[in-house]
């Protein structure tokens, strides 16, 4: 439940107050976290290894047996550390506000409450998920496939612009196709709403993935306002991030009721110990060589490059095919079918090396990229965890490596340091160790 009429006119005064009541403030980190770390640092750590310091398992959650039966083929084994401290109060229909660092499995805990609540009701939406790129709503529509295989009553949609509006007004239009769960991006969603093509008069479920990138660009918090007011009063509102500032944070409770909080305010904490960091000090003219170097000498099975424009993407991505290094380039300057077909054959590991921009610095979950290079280094420290997060999910090994040019990236490369106190070395000449970023 919300309070929407707060949400009709974003004033200045926006972030003043309106924390009352906080929930519960949680730390992410706990034992299971810790345990993860032991293993990391002994080098097995592995898909799966995150143990809960209760050992905890998805039985304990009381889910629907056809959820279980999914979770067991998905090879889940326990619950991750937020998973665990989420899914048993959101379930109950709790709102939820949740920071928790990348690859630690924030999807399933929104998937798994909304498939547990939802009956399913021909011609209406019941769940609806929305995040800010393309190729993450269609990553999350996935998601859901995946666990709602057991349950075949549940239809799932993902819309999206950059494809004709047509046929997702096809879809809607027939209450033998209309989706249950809608996943989406607001832009195109809003216009289905203006439209009144999409209906969310009977939402049940309201989520944002990557609430503070959604809620930060004043565009896309428009149109998730405007999406916002069209579901009922009465819902349940979950957001998740791995980042949220103390700016966002108020303005992600501005929708919901007394929330769950998950919040980390130790930045420490978001530090992926799988992962080992390192920058690389280098002029502009002399990072094609170096990267080249790079994906010479290292081991890695697959890499993704994050450049800052779209046409430094286009440019990289020519360069690596000439040097024999078949790459993708994945950036908002490619057709948007295009798109998705560079991240299937990504994410099926038809290709090893992609090149993109921030559009795959979030969310996107390709099981082995254990490489993440900043060929450009991004203008805040938020983006940078982000991106690294690509490498080293879900408690596993990997390595990144920025490369760090001109005044402003030094400058940068110290506000990442302090902000998350790390310590990120320079890239030893010799290299490193492929057994100590490499899974086996
Ligand atoms: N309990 C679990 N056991 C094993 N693997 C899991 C578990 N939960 C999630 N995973 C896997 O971990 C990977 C990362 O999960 P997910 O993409 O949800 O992370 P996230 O927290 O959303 O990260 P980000 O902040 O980068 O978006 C996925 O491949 C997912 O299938
Ligand atoms: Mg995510």
């Amino acid at each position: 439940m919300s309070h929407e009429e707060d949400l009709i006119d974003y004033s200045d005064d926006e972030l003043a107050g309106n924390d009352a009541a906080p929930a519960q403030v949680e730390s992410v980190s706990n034992g299971a976290s810790k345990k993860g770390d032991a293993a990391a640092a002994s080098g097995d750590a592995k898909k799966g290894s995150y143990v809960g310091i209760h050992a905890t398992s998805f039985r304990d959650f009381l889910l629907k047996p056809e959820l279980l039966r999914a979770i067991t083929d998905c090879g889940f084994e326990h619950p991750s550390d937020v998973q665990q401290k989420c899914i048993p109060q959101a379930i109950l229909g709790q709102d939820v506000l949740c920071q928790a660092k990348s690859g630690l499995g924030k999807t399933a805990v929104f998937v798994l409450v909304s498939l547990q609540q939802i009956e399913p009701v021909p011609g209406e939406c019941s769940v609806l998920v929305m995040c800010h790129t393309r190729e993450l709503a269609y990553q999350i529509r996935n998601e859901y496939n995946r666990f709602s295989k057991y349950i075949p009553d549940i239809k799932t949609s993902v819309f999206y612009g950059g494809t004709p509006m047509a046929k997702d007004v096809e879809i809607l239009s027939s209450k033998d196709t209309h989706p249950h769960v809608i996943v989406g991006t607001p832009g195109r969603l809003n216009a289905l709403v203006r439209a009144k093509e999409l209906r969310l008069a009977n939402v049940k479920v309201f989520v944002l993935d990557e609430c503070d990138k959604m809620l930060e660009q004043i565009d896309m918090r428009r149109d998730v306002q405007d999406i916002f007011r069209a579901t009922p009063t009465a819902k349940q509102v979950m957001f998740f991030s791995a980042t949220l500032s103390p700016e966002i944070i108020p303005v992600c409770k501005k929708f919901m009721q007394n929330p769950l909080e998950i919040i980390t305010n130790d930045m420490t904490k978001l530090t992926l110990h799988g992962l080992q960091q390192y920058y690389i000090k280098l002029n502009e003219g002399e990072k094609n060589r170096k990267l080249n170097d790079l994906l010479d000498s290292l081991e890695f099975n697959q890499v993704i490059i994050f450049v800052k424009s779209t046409a430094r993407a286009t440019e990289l991505d020519k360069i690596l095919r000439e040097c024999n290094f078949p790459s993708v380039a994945v950036h908002s300057g490619v057709s948007q079918e295009e798109r998705i077909k560079r991240y299937k054959e990504f994410k099926e590991f038809k290709t090893r090396i992609c090149v993109a921009t921030d559009v795959f610095g979030r969310g996107i979950d390709i099981e082995r990229i254990n490489l993440a290079i900043n060929y450009d280094l991004p203008t805040d420290a938020a983006s940078y965890l982000h991106r690294v997060g690509r490498a080293g999910r879900f408690g596993t090994k990997g390595l990144s490596i920025s490369f760090v040019g001109n005044e402003d990236d030094q400058k940068m490369l110290a506000e990442i340091e302090k902000k998350f106190e790390v310590a990120m070395p320079e890239f030893p000449e010799g290299g490193i160790e492929a057994s100590t970023y490499m899974n086996e």
